[in-house]
């Protein structure tokens, strides 16, 4: 049988020994708490590395949203960019055919593959297309439509094959664009279409208020004839019967009434010759564009006072009798004008003569017309000027200043 036997420390050794339990028993309390700090730092380690995980994964989302916003950002510019150059070609060119093609040789630059896109607009028969196009199964296609009717297409090919994106290899902003273009060009070729239906119907205008120029003048000169010649021939028999009378007549108050009758006949007849006249002067066809102003300008002095100057250089303005009749009648337009609104006491006139231009400048010191009054919707007279001028390829200028005067001036081309 075993027995234990009681181990008998030295009284200092067994006091050692407490002392190194006591310092182990220390050392352990603040390895426990060096192990304790350790833990809470390793907490708070991974409650960081768990932030940043999230961080970082906030992150990725970011930039994937930055990637699309910028990718987006680039389509909407390419997009923009693309009508921006639509318009500017609009702006430089009149031709429609020629905006088509320009358009039509722009679109390719948009898609996401340039290089390896071409594109054609149909546009009723007729075919505008890239220098590469080629059809392929990689396409885009919209209608243009023109007044609510389908009137043509414009058409983008592919002529690689590319990744599957929202519609076939195209994107969602192309697809927008594409129909943005062709919705673009049938506004443009509606607003063309337009345009062109006003320039026919205003130069048809001007062609029949030409014709009834034309018209208007030989019905002035047959009326003017036939009162002059018809009216006044009767007069002059009415006048030689009359003194036929007065030789046999020799009771004195018959002879006054007589007299008086034929004065009545005299200013009947005066006044048959002005109208006629003013009707179309004979001194336009007999004498021509010069002397037939003179005479009108000589009038108007005898009626209102008011003084002129007329110049012509050369003397005698001479050119064929169409031409004529229109210079005189714009002329007497703006004499007449000057009558009616400018109080004016003098007025000049000039025509010059030279290398095929006529240059007329009609200016008076009167009240001066006001810029609104040029052109209203109540007066024809200057209006009726700016048609003639602008038929005949001429330049038309009206100034006005208040109270100094009104200045119009007129070229027009004329033959040699
Ligand atoms: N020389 C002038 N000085 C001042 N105002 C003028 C002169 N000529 C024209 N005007 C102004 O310009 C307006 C337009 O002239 P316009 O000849 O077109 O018409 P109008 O003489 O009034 O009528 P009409 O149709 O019979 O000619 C006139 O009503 C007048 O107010
Ligand atoms: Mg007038």
């Amino acid at each position: 049988m075993k027995t234990h036997q009681k181990i008998l420390f030295p009284e200092n050794t067994k006091k050692l020994l407490e002392e190194e339990l006591l310092k182990a028993r220390i050392e352990i309390a603040s390895l426990k708490k060096t192990v304790s700090d350790h833990e809470k730092h390793l907490l708070e380690a991974h409650k960081k590395i768990a932030s940043l995980e999230r961080i970082a994964v906030d992150k990725k989302k970011l930039k994937k949203k930055l990637n699309l916003l910028e990718h987006e950002l680039k389509e909407g510019y390419k997009e923009l960019m693309c009508i921006y150059n639509i318009f500017n070609i609009m702006e430089q060119e009149s031709n429609l055919e020629q905006i088509i093609q320009d358009i039509v040789n722009v679109i390719p630059s948009s898609w996401q593959y340039p290089d390896i896109t071409c594109s054609r607009i149909m546009l009723e028969d007729r075919e505008f297309k890239t220098r590469n196009f080629r059809e392929t199964p990689y396409k885009q296609i919209s209608n243009i439509s023109i007044y609510g009717r389908n009137k043509g297409t414009v058409e983008i090919y592919y002529l690689e094959e590319k990744p599957l994106c929202y519609e076939g290899p195209f994107l969602k902003s192309e697809r927008n664009l594409i129909k943005g273009i062709s919705q673009t060009l049938g506004k443009i070729i509606e607003r063309k279409r337009a345009e062109e239906e006003i320039k026919n119907s205003h130069k048809k205008l001007q062609e029949l208020l030409e014709l009834l120029q034309v018209i208007r003048e030989e019905e002035r000169k047959d009326i003017a004839r036939e009162i002059h010649d018809e009216l006044g021939q009767l007069l002059t028999a009415l006048k030689i019967d009359i003194k036929w009378l007065d030789k046999r007549v020799n009771e004195p108050e018959l002879g006054e009434k007589i007299n008086s009758m034929t004065e009545l006949i005299d200013m009947t007849i005066q006044n048959v010759r002005r109208i006629a006249s003013e009707l179309r002067p004979v001194i336009l066809d007999d004498f021509g564009l010069s002397a037939a102003i003179l005479w009108h300008a000589k009038e108007i002095e005898k009626r209102t006072g008011i003084k002129f100057k007329i110049t012509f250089i050369p003397e005698d303005i001479t050119m064929d009798k169409n031409k004529s009749v229109i210079i005189y009648r714009i002329i007497q337009e703006l004499l007449t004008n000057i009558v009616r609104h400018a109080s004016a006491k003098k007025v000049e006139i000039k025509l010059k003569n030279k290398n095929n231009k006529l240059f007329i400048s009609v200016k008076d010191n009167g009240t001066g017309i006001e810029e609104n009054n040029i052109y209203t919707s109540k007066s024809f007279g200057l209006l009726g000027i700016k048609e003639r001028v602008h038929y005949w390829g001429g330049v038309l200028h009206i100034k006005g200043k208040h109270n100094i005067g009104t200045s119009v001036t007129i070229i027009l081309p004329v033959d040699e």
